[in-house]
């Protein structure tokens, strides 16, 4: 639990020890996928910055890194699948390699809508690596080359996934159990 006023308490469900070590093994898979080709990888904001943090240390390769935060339109807090960009890459993709990484998939409308338009940016290739996989929720198929854990439709936090910006912070993904739910 975060905080005296805590609603809502937290349950381990991968440990950072796991994640470390798949984390790792994508890492590994990367390395070899991409040899000699120009790499950029796209972390989605702000919950991806703690796996892109791990997942670039273990790629042993030339590469880039940039940011794009997204959010989506209409006054629903749930995916309506129309995506404003709020920050966008800082340099062009046109040729390159492109990899997004995301922490989780949940109805995919979020991937769905950046797979496509940063296709049409001119790289060489756009590939998904996702640490998080929720496939019960899914509303659109999109293409997840790389991914670390499938989990059941929970809502999770930690390892850089917050609820309403907390809990980032947590080294484990928890579930989040509401206290009526306790
Ligand atoms: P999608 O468009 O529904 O796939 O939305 C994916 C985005 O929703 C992720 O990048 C997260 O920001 C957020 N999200 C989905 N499920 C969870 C969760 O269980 N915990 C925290 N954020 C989540």
């Amino acid at each position: 639990m975060q905080g005296e006023e805590s609603r809502e308490r937290t349950e381990v469900l991968i440990t950072a020890d796991q994640i470390r070590a798949k984390v790792a093994q994508l890492g590994r898979r990367i390395t070899l996928d991409y040899q000699h080709r120009p790499l950029t990888l796209v972390a989605i904001l702000k919950g991806a910055t703690v796996f892109v943090a791990d997942l670039m240390r273990h790629i042993d390769l030339p590469l880039e890194l940039d940011f794009m935060a997204l959010s989506s339109y209409g006054p629903s807090t749930r995916s309506s699948g129309i995506v404003r960009i709020i920050k966008d890459l800082d340099r062009s993709v046109e040729g390159r390699h492109v990899l997004i990484v995301e922490d989780i998939v949940d109805t995919g409308l979020t991937l769905n809508y950046l797979f496509g338009h940063l296709k049409a940016r001119g790289p060489a290739s756009v590939r998904i690596c996702t640490l998080l996989d929720k496939p019960q929720r899914r509303q659109v198929a999109v293409p997840l080359h790389y991914k670390g854990f499938e989990i059941p439709d929970d809502f999770v936090v930690g390892y850089g996934l917050d609820y309403d910006e907390r809990y980032r912070n947590l080294p484990d993904v928890c579930r989040l159990v509401r206290m009526a739910e306790a």
